[in-house]
């Protein structure tokens, strides 16, 4: 079995082992920075299987680098950072990590939806500046959360564990999808357009893919539908939302602050967006426990171990390429 492998970055155990426990050569990039596609293209060539992160550019340039590699593991559930379509022509097989970071990025959700809410982050910082001038009955005030209406875009899995938590807050729940989903239905969410979603929600929560469809879902249209007493909360990925006419809508007052733990242009944020008091700023968490990174990177690198046994791995993203 041939099995010369790439892994882009230093990740967690145990993917790791598991490549090495079947793959004649294992090579792994030692340095926390993420590689340019010129660098990919060079890393890939001549490799049966590579392990790569959501960061990584795996364009058609890379791809074509890549000749004769049977499999892309990503390790993460979004894999926009993989031109599947051009994989799929030469045949090589994407896989993802989905279900094992539902419950962690449903957390980094509700921490937002709490701390953008409760102005949380930002009482941090009055503290430690040592600016807190004594309770008042004026001084910080922010939004209520229990009671309030949590409207969920995108209807999958992320969404269903942010609305089981919204139970316990005792929120109305709306969702927009294109299809419906019984277990939301169950949590008594009901299915509705986005522009009623976005007029009627108090927080107004992100969990789509992103693709050609959902590029600037969230446009400077659709933050005018959202309340002037709403926040928009963004645990998917960055350029869901477009970021400069977010900054207005924050800065304007349309809307009444952001929680995000993604960027359209990561690890940069839009001119302006730091200044904006009202918003909650996370560096892209959503994943970021021991338990679940380690979980993704088994995932992975069974994926991986699959792929080069000539199986097929059990989280294909792209089946057309699977030849048998
Ligand atoms: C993913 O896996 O797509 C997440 O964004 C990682 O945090």
């Amino acid at each position: 079995m041939p099995g010369r492998v790439y892994i882009t970055q230093p990740i967690p155990e145990p993917g790791p082992s598991l490549v090495k426990e079947v793959a004649e050569l294992v090579e792994q990039n030692p340095d926390d920075r993420i590689l340019s596609a010129e660098e990919l293209r060079t890393k890939v060539a001549g490799r049966d299987a590579v392990l790569c992160l959501l960061t990584d550019p795996i364009n058609e340039s890379v791809l074509e680098a890549a000749e004769g590699c049977k499999v892309f593991a990503n390790m993460a559930v979004g894999y926009n950072n993989v031109d599947v379509a051009a994989a799929t022509k030469r045949g090589i097989l994407v896989t993802n990590t989905p279900g094992v970071l539902t419950e962690a990025t449903a957390d980094i959700a509700w921490t937002l939806i709490l701390g953008v809410a409760r102005r949380a982050a930002e009482g941090d910082v009055e503290m430690r500046a040592g600016r807190f001038p004594g309770w008042g009955p004026m001084y910080m005030l922010g939004g209520d959360v229990s009671g309030r209406t949590l409207g969920l875009v995108g209807p999958g899995r992320i969404a269903t564990a942010v609305a089981e938590r919204a139970k316990g807050f005792r929120m109305p729940l709306l969702y927009h999808g294109r299809r419906p989903n019984p277990e939301l239905d169950a949590l008594g969410a009901r299915q509705v357009p986005l522009d009623e979603l976005l007029a009627e929600s108090d927080f107004v929560s992100l969990h789509v893919p992103l693709t050609p469809e959902t590029k600037h879902l969230i446009d400077a249209r659709a933050l005018s539908k959202m309340k002037p007493t709403a926040y928009l909360i963004n645990t998917a990925r960055g350029p869901v939302v477009d970021e400069k006419a977010l900054v207005k809508a924050l800065k304007s007052g349309q809307i009444a602050g952001a929680g995000l733990d993604v960027y359209e242009d990561e690890p940069k944020m839009a001119e302006g967006l730091a200044d904006c008091s009202n918003t909650m700023l996370l560096p892209h968490l959503g994943s970021a426990t021991v338990a679940t990174r380690a979980a993704m990177s088994r995932i992975a690198g069974e994926n991986l171990v699959a792929a080069l046994q000539g199986k097929r791995p059990p989280n294909l993203v792209n089946p057309e390429a699977w030849k048998g």
